[in-house]
C-alpha cells in the first residue's frame, strides 16, 4: 500500500521504490499498475490451491503489458523521442516472453515454477527496463517540455 514517502509494498515482498520512478506521471501510474498485476500473480502462486486464479492474474498482466508498451510507444512519438525504433523493439521482444510465458504456464508450469519465472523473467526485467531505459524516456518528455513550452 501506498505510503506517504511514495513507496507501495504488496504482499509477499514485492515493493515499489522510489528509485523506479521515471517523473512522468502517466508512466510511473502505469508501472505502479504493473507492478501490483504481478504482485497479484505471486500471491495467487503463494495461496496456491486454483490454479485458475494466477492463470487469469497472468492474462491480465499480459494484456496490460501489451497496451502499457504502447501508450509508451505513442508518448515517444508524440515527443519525438530519438530511440523509439529501438526501444520498440525491446518492447516487441518482451512481448514474445511474455506470451511464451502465459502459454507455457498454459501446458505445463506449476504455480511454483509461474512464481519463480515471474521473478527471475518479469520483475527483472522490468526493474532493469524501467531504470535504463523508460527513465531516458521520461528524461527526454522534460527537455522537450522546458525547451518548446508543451
Ligand atoms: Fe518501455
Ligand atoms: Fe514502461
Amino acid at each position: 500500500m501506498e505510503t506517504s514517502n511514495g513507496k507501495i509494498s504488496w504482499k509477499y515482498g514485492l515493493a515499489w521504490s522510489q528509485e523506479l520512478e521515471t517523473g512522468n506521471e502517466t508512466i510511473d501510474s502505469q508501472h505502479k499498475q504493473l507492478f501490483k498485476l504481478i504482485s497479484d500473480i505471486v500471491e495467487a502462486c503463494m495461496n496456491g490451491k486454483d490454479a485458475d486464479v494466477p492463470k487469469k492474474a497472468l492474462d491480465f498482466l499480459a494484456s496490460y503489458t501489451v497496451k502499457h508498451f504502447a501508450d509508451e510507444e505513442a508518448l515517444q512519438l508524440q515527443y519525438g523521442f530519438p530511440d523509439y525504433e529501438r526501444h520498440k523493439k525491446i518492447h516487441d521482444d518482451f512481448k514474445v516472453t511474455a506470451a511464451a510465458l502465459v502459454e507455457e504456464y498454459n501446458s505445463e508450469l506449476s504455480l511454483e515454477k509461474l512464481n519463480s519465472k515471474i521473478h527471475s523473467v518479469v520483475i527483472h526485467w522490468l526493474t532493469r527496463h524501467i531504470k535504463g531505459e523508460d527513465a531516458k524516456i521520461a528524461a527526454h518528455i522534460r527537455k522537450q517540455a522546458k525547451t518548446q513550452g508543451v
